[in-house]
């Protein structure tokens, strides 16, 4: 069924565990990831992210996880990855969404809790949630390679929660999305004092190559929602090279999904009870 994040993320808070946050892109890799959250009897966060938006995806994936998630026997959010704008959770707000991110990290931070109260003001009056993001994540956004390591301001998160209601928050604790060049370092001490705040559920991006110990640990501390996108496009991506030569176009997308759903067991397992599944 569909539901919100606040909802899910109570599970996770009841069970000191977290609930996975994956980018879907077309319907083969939707199915694929559904077919583990079912599997692992785990909810499931679905999430359209800037990238499918401009390939022209947001209203045929919200339509598509809305049909999906009416027979799922697992709870599925339909979540707004890193908004751009006001303007754009309101289009979310109006297809459906039961969850949106606004991230005004790469703004100044007087901006960042203005438009992200607008925000909150906006959707939780339709029984939305919200996502914010404080400490810029770095690595590949948008399109755009942020090199620096961005770490969060302990105290803009306390001025951050003060201010803005949101139901979830992201911080920059080291971590960066796409794969990593070596083992990630993340500030944990930086992860624990927010905690100590008393903030929102927290949330960590960047999760493909993240050593399964690191996730654990992060769960521990805190963290309650985990984003991974690329590690699953990537093991969709070598199902697909593995076949193209087959010429048989079902045979490609079975084997693409195979593999997608392979890697997200192993993610929704991690997070699930802190278990590593062996490697398929
Ligand atoms: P990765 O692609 O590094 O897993 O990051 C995903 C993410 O954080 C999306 O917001």
């Amino acid at each position: 069924m569909l539901t919100t994040l606040t909802e899910v993320l109570k599970t996770a808070e009841a069970s000191g565990s977290a609930i996975p946050a994956f980018n879907i892109d077309n319907i083969e890799g939707t199915e694929a990831i559904m077919e583990a959250a079912e599997a692992e009897h785990w909810p499931v966060i679905l999430t359209v992210g800037q990238g499918a938006i401009q390939a022209g995806q947001l209203k045929h994936l919200a339509r598509l996880v809305q049909d999906i998630a009416a027979g799922s026997t697992v709870p599925v959010v339909l979540h707004l990855d890193h908004g751009i704008s006001y303007e754009q959770t309101v289009q979310c707000l109006r297809l459906g969404f039961t969850s949106v991110m606004y991230d005004g990290s790469h703004h100044p931070f007087a901006e960042n809790v203005e438009e992200s109260r607008m925000v909150v003001r906006s959707a939780h009056a339709v029984g939305v949630s919200v996502e914010c993001e404080l400490g810029a994540i770095s690595g590949v956004e948008d399109g755009i390679f942020h090199k620096t390591v961005n770490l969060v301001d302990v105290d803009e998160v306390r001025r951050f929660v003060a201010q803005v209601n949101c139901d979830a928050l992201a911080v920059g604790i080291g971590n960066a999305h796409g794969m990593y060049q070596g083992t990630p370092k993340f500030d944990f001490n930086r992860l624990e004092a927010c905690r100590q705040l008393h903030t929102p559920p927290l949330v960590l991006h960047g999760g493909s190559g993240t050593p399964d110990d690191m996730i654990r640990k992060a769960i521990q501390l805190g963290i309650r929602k985990v984003n991974v996108a690329t590690e699953l496009r990537m093991a969709f991506m070598d199902g697909l090279e593995a076949t193209v030569g087959s010429r048989d176009f079902y045979a490609m997308y079975r084997q693409a999904k195979a593999g997608m759903t392979a890697v997200a067991r192993q993610k929704i397992h991690l997070m699930r009870n802190g278990e590593s599944l062996p490697p398929d």
